[in-house]
Formats: structure tokens, C-alpha cells, sequence
């Protein structure tokens, strides 16, 4: 322990009081700004100052424990315990809404209400948020538990992983709460995060998630509150339950929620009659898609507490809310084939092929079936017909079968295959997982060519080729591996079909170019197993070259910042093949770049998930410079200002246009000093 950290107890200071209430004015300052941030979207420091108030906190709990509080601020980072979920019982049931397709459906309601009351009342519009929901008990402004839905009755305890979310007040503000109460809502990944989570899983070769609701729901079962914490859930709040609520109506009781430091969406509107509630669809079913978070309709309510209660329950839902849900994209085709493709990992991904068909202004003529799980639950024969749906997920996928459509002589039930389409190996599915794999690594095409197509990328060896000339390569059995692209000679090359001097000179230069590739990058183009180019980056930096990582044990791995068990597996059997050593040597004898020069910058991942945009002219550092740093440390860099941008890196002379459009959004600008002193931090 450093002599910063060392312990002194608060008797022997003779300062008691003045550290505790220095303490405690840091939460209070901390817990504002999160407020500012997350929940108004405008803070009013900088990250800087933030981070500084942060750690001026977290070393004053390091150096007296005594003041320890599991609702410090500093608590929401997450740490790395993890524990199976307890269950608990729910205080109100979580029921769910009777759900209404049609205007109709609507207006049934809405007349039943008339009957059933009999006394005028309002009506609350709300959105519909596609997540998954979450019931927070509070106790004297504390949170004290978050809870799934689980079976309506019993949930499972998520407090730990709920703490994280940056919008989720740990302490409420003000003083008018309920002593106890607590308020239902979504927790949700918005869209732009949901992106960032897709596209570095694709870089992993992990299954994507099929929608943020998906996403999301994994993201609060993690056992690792610290992984929940990388993932910037956020959670709106739109039902309050308890006995001491400060107002009559529903709407009020929101409103005053807002204070207390929710999320309360703020398109809720009351109603006053029927066409109000039909203008709020129309208007919504339109511009819900410029929203950051995923919806599926809406929800309309009775405000009043005590309607409400008159109005009562059925055995699964409230007889005074209903919800419409917004119409699906859907469409009926016929299911032609499926076809199993292999990938670079050698995971085996069905498609199934339709019928071409027009979905939401894109024809559609394949659907992933994601695994053999599902295949197996849609029960799919070839020629069936097929519901396909474009919701909110990025790929169409089938949702169901028209049984009632099928005719006496149907084609055959789709079965997983059981052996590679492409190299005839016996498929494999490892534990826990839903993929199936082919295990021939190094003797299936295109898990051979994926790899190559890997290596020559340009974030890896960045030899100009693409896929169709690694295609034509292989074909023609010049290259079976990575190794092989050393072995090539230009004579060779100019057999090929659309091979010229120039294209085969080039081709020689950028191999010949590739062998000062950095270590780093030599590690990333190799192709391990969930060896993305951050972590390519740790091991070379912990491990300085290729003989000192082959020799690391999984303790001697997994002692790296970041680098967990399933990495350190990977690269242990990566090692352990005989095939890979072989090839390693090889890239080893043409003079790639097999140790570091000590100089690998490390990302921080301090800009991780961050878009920022950079405008103006710098006296530090070049934009490009800049541009560098951004994404060395897990940024995006942006050419223009949108609603997703987060800061903009504003130097002297900054364009009219920009300027105007980050006041008018809200983003964050800050000045390349207080860029420098994020990165430093
Ligand atoms: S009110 C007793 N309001 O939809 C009803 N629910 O099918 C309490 N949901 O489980 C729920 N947005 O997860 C309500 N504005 C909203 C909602 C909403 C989404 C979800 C919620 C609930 C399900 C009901």
C-alpha cells in the first residue's frame, strides 16, 4: 500500500467531521453532475473536473474505509463480484398490458372506460419502450433493490448491475419522496450503443445481438456489473407504486418523479378526448424513429389514482391501461432453401433463402435463422410460408410459419446439418454455446481464406488485396495459409487471369512494405480467437514478442488488464497447435515484425463508444495528430455534427454552421487542452 493510501484512523487526525462532511459533499457534488449528464443531457463541467472530483473521492474512501457507503457514486463503476441472482417477490405484481392492434381497439377501450366510470376522466399517452423492464424500490431516497419482471410474481435481484446505469439516481434529490415506493420503467440500449456493441462483437466473432431489447436483457444478466458498466444502458421510468404517493393523478405524480432525478420521458401527454389519442399515434408512429431508443408502440393510461383503483384488474393486466402497438413491418414469402455458410471462425451461420419480397422500401430475399434452436422451434419445412419481419432488427428474420398454409405435400423439415457444407468435418457445438463450428481450422476453404482475407486488412498487414483476390490465389493453390503470401513470385502471379505487371509489382511492394508492420498489428492479422486489436495490443505490450507470449501461462494471461479466461483459453490452444507454431516460425523467417519496439501505445479505452467530431485549427497538435488520438483510445472520429456526436473538439476558428448545430443539440465542446487532459488522466 502507498503511503497515500495508508490508513490513518479518524481519532488520531483530529479532523473527524471534516473529512466525513468532506466526503459527503463530494457525492453530492458528483451525484449532481451525473444528474446534469445523464439525465438533463447537460453537464456543466468538464469531464476533467468531473474525473478529478471522482478520484479526490475514491482516495478519500481508500484512505478512510470507515466512511465506506455502497450509494457513493463511486460505487457505480462496478466491481468484479459476481454471484447468481437471487429471486424476490414482487411487492405489486409486474402484470403486463392488454395489447390493441387497430384504432378500433382503441376506441373499445376507450368506450369501455366511458361505461365502466361513468364520470369524466383523462387519459395519459405515453410511449412504448422496448426493453426490458425493471421495478426500483426505494427506501428514504435510496435505492435499495432493482428487480426483473421475471414471472410477474418473482424477480431476479439485478441492484448490482442496475447501479451502474448512470441515469439511475442511487440517492434521490429533493425531499418530497415517499418514505417507501417504487417506480417501474425500461431499462434500454440505445441504438447508437446497441451499434458499437454489434460491431465490436463482429470484430470478436461473437454472435450479434438480433435487437437492443436482446442486447439488453443479456447485458443485465451478466454476473460482471463491471461489463454491465461498459455498456451505457440507460432507463426510463413511467409507473409509480406505493402507499404515500405525493399526488392524485398519474401524469402529476411522474412530473414530480422528473424532480426526484428520473428518467420520465417527456413526450407524455394527457389526452382530452379520442382524437388526441389518435393524433399521438399518428405523430409517433412517424417520429419515433429518430429517437435514441427502441420503441413498439404506445401506452394509454386512466391519470387518475382513484379511477384507476375503480377500474381495477383483470387476472393478467389493468383494466385502465391498454397498449397499442405500432404495426411490424411485416410480409409472407416462401421459404425456397436454407443454406449453411462458414465463416473465418468456422462458425456455421443458417440463411434462409425466400422468395424475393418488398419489406419496408428493400426487397428481401434472405433471413438469418440465427442457430439451430431456432430452426428447431420454428418447426420450418422448405416451401412453407414464412412470416418475415423487419422490426427492429437490422436483418429480417422469420417469425413464424403459416402452418395453416401448408399444402399436403410439403418439403422436408429443416434440419442443423451435421457436417461442415464446405470441407465435410464433423460439426461441433461447444458448451453453453447456441453456434455450431467447424473444428478444421486449417483445411476449410473458407476458413482458410478468411484468414487470409483477415491478415491482409489494412488495420492488420494492410496488403492491398481483397477478397476476390485472395479467392483467385487460393483457387489457383498458390496460397493455403498466411505464411504462404511470402512464398508468392511475380512470374507465378502473371499466369493468373487479370494479373498484369503493375498489379503483381504492387502486390510484391505491399508484402515487402507489410514486413514493418508493427508486432501489435502482426498479432491482430494472425486471427486468434477473440484476439481483437485492442487486445493485440495488451499482450504485445505485456508480453513484448511472440516467444515470450507462446511460453505465457493462462495466470501469466489472465493477469493482463482486460484479458479474461476465454481469451487467455484461445490463445493457449492457439499456441498449443503444432500447424500455428509452424506458420508463425515461417512469418518469422521472411522478417515480419515478431517483437515490439516498446513504444505500443496502449489504448486507455477512455474514449470507448465516444463519437467526436474535431473543427477548427489547433496550436498543439495537427488535426490529424488528433484524429489519431481519438481513435487510438477507442474513439470515432466524425467529419460532422449529429444528434450521437458526444464532444466536439472545437480549436480556434470553428465553422459558423457547426457552431450552431452544437448549441442547438447540446454537445459538448471542449477545447484541445481539455482534450489532452481527458486522455491523461
Ligand atoms: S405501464 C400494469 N408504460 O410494456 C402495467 N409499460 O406489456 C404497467 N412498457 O411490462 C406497465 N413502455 O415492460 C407501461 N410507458 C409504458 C411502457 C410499458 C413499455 C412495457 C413494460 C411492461 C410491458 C407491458
Amino acid at each position: 500500500m502507498n503511503s497515500r493510501n495508508k490508513h490513518i484512523p479518524v481519532h488520531e487526525t483530529g479532523q473527524e467531521g471534516e473529512v466525513e462532511v468532506r466526503i459527503k459533499t463530494l457525492r453530492e457534488e458528483i451525484e449532481q453532475h451525473n444528474y446534469n449528464y445523464y439525465v438533463l443531457s447537460a453537464p456543466t463541467i468538464s469531464d476533467r473536473a468531473f474525473d478529478e472530483r471522482m478520484k479526490a473521492l475514491q482516495d478519500l474512501e481508500d484512505m478512510y474505509p470507515e466512511y465506506a457507503d455502497p450509494h457513493s457514486p463511486t460505487q457505480r463503476v462496478g466491481s468484479d463480484l459476481s454471484k447468481e441472482f437471487e429471486q424476490v417477490e414482487h411487492a405489486y405484481p409486474m402484470l403486463s398490458l392488454g395489447n390493441t392492434y387497430s384504432e378500433e381497439e382503441v376506441r373499445e377501450f376507450y368506450n369501455r372506460t366511458v361505461r365502466l366510470l361513468n364520470e369524466p376522466f383523462e387519459i395519459v399517452a405515453e410511449l412504448k419502450y422496448d426493453g426490458v423492464s425493471i421495478s426500483l424500490i426505494y427506501e428514504n431516497g435510496v435505492l435499495v433493490r432493482a428487480v426483473t419482471r421475471g414471472d410477474g410474481t418473482r424477480g431476479d435481484d439485478v441492484t448490482a448491475n442496475i447501479r451502474t446505469i448512470r441515469s439511475i439516481p442511487l440517492k434521490l434529490r429533493g425531499n418530497n419522496y415517499p418514505g417507501k415506493f417504487e417506480i417501474r420503467g425500461e431499462v434500454l440500449l440505445p441504438w447508437a450503443e446497441f451499434d458499437r456493441l454489434n460491431k465490436e462483437r463482429e470484430e470478436q466473432e461473437e454472435p450479434l445481438f438480433a435487437n437492443p431489447r436482446n442486447a439488453a436483457s443479456g447485458t443485465l444478466k451478466q454476473q460482471n456489473p463491471a461489463i454491465v458498466a461498459s455498456r451505457k444502458l440507460d432507463g426510463y421510468f413511467y409507473y409509480l407504486l406505493g402507499e404515500a404517493l405525493p399526488e392524485q393523478g398519474h401524469y402529476e405524480n411522474l412530473q414530480i418523479a422528473r424532480s426526484w432525478g428520473f428518467k420520465i420521458p417527456d413526450v407524455i401527454r394527457k389526452c382530452r378526448d379520442l382524437q388526441d389519442v389518435f393524433d399521438y399515434i399518428a405523430y409517433w408512429d412517424r417520429e419515433r424513429k429518430s429517437l435514441p431508443v427502441a420503441t413498439d408502440g404506445i401506452v394509454l393510461k386512466v391519470n387518475s389514482l382513484q379511477q384507476q383503483q375503480q377500474l381495477g384488474f383483470t387476472a393478467k393486466s389493468p383494466r385502465w391501461a391498454i397498449s397499442y402497438k405500432f404495426q411490424a413491418e411485416r410480409a409472407v414469402t416462401r421459404l425456397n432453401s436454407v443454406s449453411f455458410q462458414v465463416g473465418r471462425t468456422g462458425a456455421v451461420t443458417p440463411v434462409a433463402n425466400l422468395e424475393p419480397i418488398l419489406l419496408s422500401g428493400t426487397t428481401v430475399k434472405r433471413a438469418s435463422l440465427h442457430n439451430a434452436d431456432i430452426i428447431e422451434e420454428l418447426g420450418l419445412r422448405i416451401g412453407d410460408d414464412v412470416y418475415v419481419e423487419k422490426g427492429g432488427e437490422i436483418i429480417p428474420k422469420i417469425v413464424g410459419v403459416d402452418v395453416d398454409a401448408r399444402p399436403m405435400m410439403i418439403g422436408d423439415q429443416v434440419r442443423f446439418v451435421t457436417h461442415c457444407p464446405e470441407c465435410g468435418a464433423h460439426l461441433v457445438r461447444r458448451e453453453k454455446e447456441a453456434a455450431h463450428y467447424c473444428p478444421n481450422e486449417t483445411g476449410c476453404p473458407p476458413q482458410i481464406k478468411g484468414k487470409i482475407e483477415h491478415f491482409v486488412t489494412r488495420r492488420a498487414m494492410d496488403i492491398g488485396i481483397g477478397p476476390e483476390t485472395v479467392e483467385d490465389l487460393y483457387n489457383a493453390g498458390y496460397v493455403k495459409n498466411i505464411a504462404d503470401l511470402y512464398t508468392l513470385q511475380i512470374p507465378d502471379l502473371l499466369l493468373l487471369e487479370r494479373w498484369a505487371e503493375k498489379s503483381a509489382q504492387n502486390l510484391a511492394a505491399s508484402l515487402e512494405k507489410s514486413k514493418s508492420v508493427p508486432f501489435e498489428r502482426v498479432l491482430y492479422g494472425l486471427g486468434i480467437r477473440y484476439v481483437g486489436e485492442t487486445v493485440a495490443k495488451r499482450l504485445a505490450f505485456a508480453f513484448r514478442d511472440i516467444d515470450g507470449l507462446k511460453q505465457a501461462t493462462f495466470e501469466a494471461l489472465t493477469s493482463v488488464d482486460e484479458i479474461g479466461g476465454r481469451i487467455a483459453q484461445s490463445v493457449l490452444a492457439y499456441f498449443a497447435d503444432e500447424r500455428n507454431l509452424l506458420i508463425i516460425d515461417r512469418l518469422k523467417t521472411y522478417g515480419l515484425q515478431m517483437a515490439t519496439d516498446g513504444k505500443i501505445p496502449v489504448s486507455s479505452g477512455k474514449l470507448k463508444g465516444l463519437s467526436i467530431v474535431i473543427s477548427g485549427t489547433f496550436s498543439n497538435h495537427s488535426r490529424d495528430e488528433y484524429k489519431a488520438m481519438i481513435e487510438q483510445h477507442e474513439g470515432k472520429n466524425s467529419s460532422s455534427i449529429s444528434k450521437n456526436t458526444d464532444y466536439i473538439l472545437a480549436g480556434k476558428n470553428m465553422g459558423p454552421a457547426k457552431l450552431e448545430k452544437a448549441v442547438k443539440w447540446g454537445i459538448r465542446m471542449i477545447d484541445e487542452e481539455e482534450f489532452l487532459n481527458m486522455l491523461a488522466l
